[in-house]
This record gives C-alpha cells, sequence and structure tokens, in this order.
C-alpha cells in the first residue's frame, strides 16, 4: 500500500517563509540529523563526558556540546542566506556572508546534563531578519526583541527524534525517519489547552524563588482540598526542550522563576536561544509565555548570552502566576 507522507521539504515547499528562512531551516535540520545519529552511537561514537572546559555560561562543556555545536556553525555559516551565527556556547557570534538575509541563534545540546544519563536533550533555534545587510554582522545586529523572530523550533533527541516548527503559521511537528533520512510531518495546528493540573519547575531551589512563586507552588501542592481546588501532578525533565514538548503534547506549565541562587543572574536560562524561540512556539500554540511581569517576546535585549526568568504553557494558568506576582509586589 502507498501511504503518502509530507517531508519538512514538502512542507516548507507549501509554506509563505522566504527562500532565505526554508534554506537555513533545512541547514539546521541536516545538521540535527548528524547529531541524532551521533547521540544513538553513544559512548561508541565517543560523544560521552566532558572536554574539560567551561563555556561562556560558566558550565562544564560535554563532548557533545562542542561537536553539535561545530555542526551547526560549520553548516550554517556557509549557507549563502545566512549573515551570522550566534550560539550559547561560544563569547561572540560569527559572522557570515554580509549580504545574507538572516541571523541564526541557536542552543546546540540543550539539557546536555542529561547526555551521559542516556536522557532527552535537545537543539533549539531561532531566526531573525538580517537588517544590515552589506555590512559584516556583529553582536549587535542579534539584539531584536522576540517578536522579530521570523521562524523558531527545536530538535528534541528522545526515544524519536522530533522536529517542532513554527514560522509564524502555527506549530507543526515532524518525526525523523532514519530510514528516509526524512523529517516527517505527524502534527500540524498543535494547540495547547488553556488550563492544567501539571507543573514543571527545580523544586530544589524553592529557598530561594520570590515569595509569590513560592506561594503558587504551595497551592498546588495543597491540591483539591486547598485554593485551588484540584490535584496538580509535577514533572521534570531537566531538558527546557523536553518540558516544553510535554506542554505541546498534553499540557502543562513550566518555570524557571528568578531566583536569588546566583545573585547577579536573573534567572536560569537565556532570552536569545532558549526563552525567545520556545515563546514564539508557545504562542503560536495558543499559550502564553512571560517573565512572571511581561511578555518574553516583548523584551529588549541588552546582550546576545542574558538570562531571564520564564513562566510559559496554559493561558490561564501563566495568567494565575502573573496575577500572584502583581498583587504580592
Ligand atoms: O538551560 C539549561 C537547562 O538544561 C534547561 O534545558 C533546563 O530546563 C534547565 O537548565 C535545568 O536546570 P536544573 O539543572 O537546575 O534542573
Amino acid at each position: 500500500m502507498f501511504i503518502h507522507v509530507t517531508t519538512l521539504t514538502d512542507y516548507l515547499a507549501e509554506h509563505h517563509t522566504t527562500p532565505a528562512v526554508k534554506s537555513v531551516i533545512a541547514t539546521i535540520t541536516h545538521a540535527c540529523e548528524e547529531i541524532s545519529e551521533l547521540l544513538k552511537r553513544g559512548a561508541l561514537a565517543d560523544i560521552l563526558g566532558e572536554v574539560g572546559n567551561q563555556n561562556v555560561q560558566g558550565e562544564e562543556q560535554k563532548k557533545l556540546d562542542v561537536i553539535a555545536n561545530d555542526l551547526l556553525l560549520n553548516a550554517l555559516t556557509t549557507n549563502k542566506y545566512c549573515a551570522g551565527v550566534a550560539s550559547e556556547e561560544l563569547d561572540n557570534s560569527t559572522p557570515a556572508n554580509p549580504n545574507g538575509e538572516v541571523l541564526v541563534l541557536f542552543d546546540p545540546l540543550d539539557g546536555s546534563s542529561n547526555i551521559d544519563i542516556n536522557m532527552a536533550v535537545g537543539t533549539i533555534f531561532s531566526i531573525l531578519p538580517y537588517k544590515n545587510q552589506g555590512v559584516t554582522a556583529t553582536d549587535n545586529d542579534f539584539l531584536q526583541k522576540g517578536t522579530e523572530q521570523l521562524a523558531s523550533g527545536y530538535v528534541l533527541y528522545g526515544t524519536s527524534t522530533i522536529l517542532t516548527l513554527t514560522t509564524g503559521e502555527g506549530v507543526v511537528m515532524f518525526t525523523y525517519d532514519p530510514n528516509l533520512h526524512q523529517f516527517i510531518l505527524i502534527q500540524e495546528d498543535v494547540k495547547i489547552s488553556p488550563d492544567t493540573k501539571e507543573y514543571a519547575i527545580n523544586a530544589s531551589n524553592y529557598r530561594y524563588w520570590l515569595p509569590p512563586m513560592q506561594r503558587y507552588i504551595d497551592e498546588c501542592n495543597a491540591g483539591e482540598t486547598g485554593v485551588r481546588g484540584k490535584d496538580f501532578n509535577m514533572r521534570w525533565i531537566a531538558a527546557m526542550v523536553g518540558d516544553v514538548h510535554r506542554i505541546l503534547i498534553r499540557g502543562g506549565i513550566f518555570t524557571y522563576p528568578f531566583d536569588t541562587k546566583f545573585a547577579n543572574k536573573a534567572g536560569k536560562l537565556r532570552l536569545m536561544y532558549e526563552a525567545n524561540p520556545m515563546s514564539f512556539i508557545i504562542e503560536q500554540a495558543g499559550g502564553e509565555s512571560t517573565d512572571a511581569v511581561n511578555r518574553i517576546l516583548d523584551i529588549e535585549p541588552t546582550n546576545i548570552h542574558q538570562r531571564v526568568p520564564v513562566v510559559l504553557g496554559a493561558k490561564n494558568e501563566v495568567e494565575y502566576v502573573k496575577k500572584l506576582h502583581e498583587e504580592m509586589q
């Protein structure tokens, strides 16, 4: 029996993105196919363990962080449409073709503490317009609000490899077929339910949170007999890609809130490599994404590596967290 499938290439051909965006998405996903193959081979591909360096974020670099970063960087800087690339792993952006039309930002291996334990990790990317054509791109060119994004997505390397993508026309998901070497469309028009009974947070940081966040989690944990009048479930994958993916599939709220653990950081997650691309996807799926007060996509970036608190997912639940922050200011 012949079964018609829609590949990523078919999908992009039918949608109203520019040739530059289509081409850059194809380049990113090809690199992700290679990352997926390496992950499947694990220790056999000598990708586990640390390289002994710290990245720009002050975190130990895993071997695969470096490999994934190099694969994406090399592929993108040779794509004629790409004017520059910024990676969570590198201090500064890398210029590419000054006549390119887009800039690409990526987190090559999100949740990299999961690599060595054979759990879910991912690649996150964000595509911005290049507004200074003819001139070599610098870090400043990347400092655009999340609302400017032309496309964003993530590839989740889990039990299967899944690409979730938005070009501003809703959210679509593809599963990678290793036999066909193609991403195949599995779901269109992904939507998040506005209500939920499931939250995701690293609860070990409780003592560092602000009072409204402590109150929110206390209320969830009080369950049916508390003010929320329902029992909540908790999940934490320790890779944002995994938690966001779960929310897109079965709902929920995810937060890495403001905390006082590191006085010089507003939160743990990075605005440009994690919060913005995921917020674009979440909003396109009908959810909401804020820093507990303001919409993430409206934040004016001042530094390509800046961090931001994140509260995203089910609309009504995110609104409730915002309300607690407003009331308890
Ligand atoms: O940004 C890195 C990241 O790995 C996210 O993907 C994830 O949500 C979070 O950090 C996990 O943090 P923790 O190690 O505090 O659980």
